[in-house]
């Protein structure tokens, strides 16, 4: 049994995307178990871009399945216009499945999002805006419309007059905001039922006779573990469980099916959207990394927050995920810094804390405590083991495993599908 669960170990674009599509090749199927389309995976393959927020990253690989589990939630605009990008670059859909239990992502969800931040004003979470707050409270509420729903007009219809009526009632009277039309929604989105029907399954059936026939998976987290609705930087957070344990709910798998918990993170840390940041760069350095790493969000295009690595939150996500290995991130950005920081622990009113859980009131009042290390100048862009990085590379890799006491098996060092270093022994599953 090989199967493996990739996760972001920090706030969100680690790099998943990139890895899964690395993986990808070494697997049967790749499944996303959570979040929706404010997740923005890119993968680089051969000088072609795929911004992918629905589909799996596995998708490159015409023999993958590659499944929506029941756990995501449903944009299905975004889902259509991401098939036929993929079609118009080549790429086959052919073996996409969606899950018929996911929850659809409706225009009021959208307007609800915006609706509730313009609100909040600066308190705001700096939400994605694409409804997935609202979303996951009708799931939660027992409100919420689902892709087999979609399929069954009649129930579709009467759900939709039922939920809509409140909708709008609270986007009128609350937000003073434009309320919908129910026919025109439900002739919109009966439109999409039809586009995507030849690719919606019963996921979990197909995803658990997989297992059983040994073949090898790999779930593909979304966000990552500091923005978990449970155990990440609340509120500040998004409203799924993107860590390790939300694969057993999210594709509805037991949780002895899984062998190998991979923890995605940069070899900084980045942060989209509002919250604590307790390493956060604010001066040139964090400009120069941000441009130098092109750290604009894939989903919204914002720019986003750098700092320092953070041995503290890495911990904290090891523990969460059960981490077995590292797969540490865009290396090559940190190439020309002349000295380089780390963060080993936080002191909090006088004491010095290795570990600490992420309470925005603990952790605003964190001050980092920074180890420097020297950087190096090499472009490394072209390296393909770890024996050949500048010395200074190393160190700073050794350092890191030091620390967050959890080997680094993957190492990237640019964009692309094939720039990156393998350290197969602290690899369960012996992929190379
Ligand atoms: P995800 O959401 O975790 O999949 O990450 P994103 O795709 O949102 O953001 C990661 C960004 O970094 C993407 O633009 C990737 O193409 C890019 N990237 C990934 N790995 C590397 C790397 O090793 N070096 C560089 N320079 N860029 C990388
Ligand atoms: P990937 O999968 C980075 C952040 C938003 C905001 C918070 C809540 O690409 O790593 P939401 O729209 O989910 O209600 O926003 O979560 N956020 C992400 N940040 N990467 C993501 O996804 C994110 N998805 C949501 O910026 O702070
Ligand atoms: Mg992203």
């Amino acid at each position: 049994m090989s199967n493996i669960v990739l996760i972001g170990a920090q706030w969100g674009d680690e790099g998943k995307g990139r890895i899964t599509d690395f993986l990808s090749s070494k697997v049967n199927m790749v499944v996303r178990f959570q979040g929706g389309d404010n997740a923005g995976h890119t993968v680089i393959f051969k000088g072609l871009e795929f911004k992918l927020h629905l589909i799996p990253s596995g998708i490159l690989y015409p023999d993958v399945i590659c499944v929506i589990g029941n756990g995501v939630v449903i944009n299905p605009q975004t889902l259509i216009s991401e098939i036929e990008n993929l079609e118009k670059k080549a790429v086959s859909t052919e073996n996409l499945k969606i899950s018929s239990n996911c929850h659809v992502i409706m225009p009021y969800h959208i307007a609800l999002d915006g609706a509730s931040e313009n609100k909040l004003g600066s308190s705001k979470i700096g939400t994605t805006k694409k409804g997935i707050g609202p979303v996951y409270a009708d799931k939660a509420s027992r409100t919420g419309i689902r892709i087999c729903d979609l399929l069954n007009p009649d129930l579709f219809k009467q759900k939709l007059d039922d939920i809509l009526e409140i909708k709008n009632a609270i986007l009128n009277k609350v937000y003073d905001a434009e309320t919908f039309n129910a026919d025109k929604i439900f002739e919109e989105y009966t439109g999409y039922a039809q586009a995507i029907k030849k690719y919606v399954v019963e996921s979990t059936f197909l995803i658990n006779s997989a297992l059983d026939d040994n073949k090898n998976i790999l779930f593909e987290g979304a966000q990552g573990t500091l923005l978990d609705i449970d155990h990440g930087t609340y509120p500040f957070v998004t409203s799924s469980s993107t860590i390790a344990g939300g694969v057993f709910t999210g594709a509805g798998i037991g949780p002895g099916r899984i062998n190998e918990v991979i923890g995605i993170t940069k070899s900084y840390c980045t942060r989209v959207g509002s919250g604590v940041f307790p390493t956060e760069i604010k001066d040139e350095t964090g400009n120069m990394i941000r441009e130098k790493g092109n750290e604009y969000g894939t989903t919204t295009g914002r720019a986003r927050r750098c700092g320092w690595f953070d041995c503290v939150i890495i911990r904290y996500s090891a523990m969460v995920n059960n981490l077995s290995s590292l797969a540490l991130t865009k290396l090559d950005v940190l190439s020309g810094i002349e000295k380089i920081k780390i963060c080993s622990s936080y002191k909090i009113d006088g004491s010095i804390y290795e570990n600490v859980t992420p309470n925005c009131l603990i952790l605003e009042k964190s001050q980092p405590q920074y180890i420097e290390v020297n950087g190096w100048d090499e472009d490394i862009t072209n390296i393909k083991e770890f024996e050949k990085l500048p010395y200074n590379a190393k160190k700073y890799i050794n350092l890191i495993e030091e620390l967050t006491r959890i080997p680094v098996s993957l190492i990237s060092v640019g964009p692309d599908r094939n720039q990156i270093i393998i350290r197969d022994k602290y690899l369960k599953k012996k992929f190379f």
